[in-house]
C-alpha cells in the first residue's frame, strides 16, 4: 500500500490518515518504509515530518503491542546538494521505543559495484532476524570490498562527497534551466533538483508510457525514418523511466503516472543533457502532432 507524497515530500499526517482509514486492517501492517530523499521524485522529507513519522510508528507499535519498524531508506541523503535545504536529522535521535531502522548504502557515494549497504537500529528480534537471514543467505559483500570501502570512508570520503555534490549541483541548475526554456508549458510539475540526480516531471497531456508516441519518438521506434533515422544511422535516443513504473499499479496515482517520467542527470555530461532535453521537446511536438486533427489527413 502506498501513500502519495505532496510537492514537498511525504507528510506524516497523510500516512496517519491512510492508517486510520484501514480501521482494524491496520493490525496487519508489518512495517512502514520511507525513502527520505525519494526515488524517483527526489523530494526530501522534512525533519518535522520525519519526527512525526517516528511518533506515528511508536504510537502504532504501542497500540498493536509489537514493534512496527519504521524503515528510513537514506540512500541519497549524502547527496543533498542544494545549500538551502535543512540538514537531515537522523530518525534515531527521536526514537524512544526502538522502532527506527535506518538503511544506508555506499552505492550512491562511492560505487554500486562494492555492494555495500548497512542498517542501523536497536537490537531485538527484528534486527537479529535480519542478521540471521543475511548470514543464512550468505548475502554480503566480499571482505576485500569491505576493507576497500572502510579505507575509502576513512581517507577520501569527505573530499569525494564535496566533489560529487558540487558536480550534481551544477548539473541540477543547468538541467532545470533547459527544462524550463526548452520544454516550457509542456511540463506542469517538476520535482527534484535539490538532492541526488533526478528530476521527476509531469507532462501536460502527453503520455509517457512505453507504447506512447513520446516514448517511441525518444526510443526511435516509431517506424517513421524521419523521426527514428535509418536502421544504420539511428538518431540519438533518450532513455528515461516512465511514470507508469513509478506508481503503484492499483494506487491513486495511476492516471498522473501515465504522464510522468524520471529524468536522470547522473551520468551524462552537460552538453549531452541539453541535447537530451531538446529531443524531449521534439518528442512532445511529435506526440501532439499525432493528437491534432490535421494529422489524420
Ligand atoms: C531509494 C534507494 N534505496 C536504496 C537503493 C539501493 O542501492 P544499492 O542496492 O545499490 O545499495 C537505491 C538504488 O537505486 C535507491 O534508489
Amino acid at each position: 500500500m502506498t501513500v502519495p507524497e505532496r510537492s514537498d515530500g511525504l507528510h506524516a499526517e497523510d500516512v496517519a490518515a491512510r492508517i486510520d482509514a484501514l480501521g482494524s486492517g491496520a493490525d496487519d501492517i508489518s512495517f512502514l518504509y520511507v525513502v527520505t530523499v525519494n526515488n524517483p521524485s527526489a523530494t526530501i522529507i522534512g525533519n518535522r515530518e520525519r519526527t512525526a513519522l517516528v511518533r506515528l510508528a511508536s504510537g502504532l507499535s504501542r497500540k498493536l503491542g509489537r514493534i512496527v519498524p519504521l524503515v528510513l531508506d537514506k540512500a541519497y541523503e549524502d547527496l543533498i546538494h542544494d545549500p538551502l535545504v535543512e540538514r537531515p536529522r537522523s530518525g534515531l535521535l527521536d526514537d524512544e521505543d526502538g522502532v527506527v531502522f535506518e538503511i544506508g548504502t555506499l552505492s550512491k557515494i562511492i560505487a554500486p559495484s562494492l555492494r555495500i549497504g548497512y542498517l542501523i537500529g536497536s537490537d531485538g528480534p527484528f534486527l537479529q532476524a535480519l542478521i540471521q537471514r543475511t548470514s543464512d543467505a550468505g548475502f554480503s559483500a566480499p571482505l576485500v570490498n569491505q576493507e576497500i570501502a572502510s579505507w575509502l570512508l576513512d581517507n577520501v570520503l569527505d573530499r569525494q562527497l564535496a566533489e560529487v555534490t558540487r558536480g550534481y549541483r551544477e548539473k541540477a541548475v543547468a538541467v532545470r534551466g533547459w527544462l524550463d526554456s526548452l520544454l516550457g508549458d509542456a511540463v506542469v510539475d517538476c520535482r527534484g533538483g535539490q538532492a541526488s540526480f533526478y528530476y521527476y516531471l509531469t507532462l501536460n497531456g502527453v503520455k509517457t508510457g512505453e507504447g506512447s508516441p513520446f516514448f517511441r519518438c525518444l526510443a526511435r521506434t516509431t517506424g517513421n525514418e524521419r523521426v527514428d533515422g535509418t536502421s544504420e544511422g539511428k538518431l540519438p535516443r533518450v532513455i528515461y523511466i516512465p511514470g507508469e513504473f513509478c506508481v503503484h499499479p492499483r494506487g491513486r496515482m495511476v492516471e498522473q503516472g501515465a504522464r510522468q517520467l524520471r529524468f536522470s542527470y547522473g551520468y551524462e555530461e552537460l552538453g549531452r543533457l541539453e541535447e537530451a532535453v531538446g529531443y524531449m521537446a521534439e518528442a512532445v511536438q511529435y506526440a501532439r502532432s499525432l493528437d491534432s486533427p490535421t494529422s489524420a489527413v
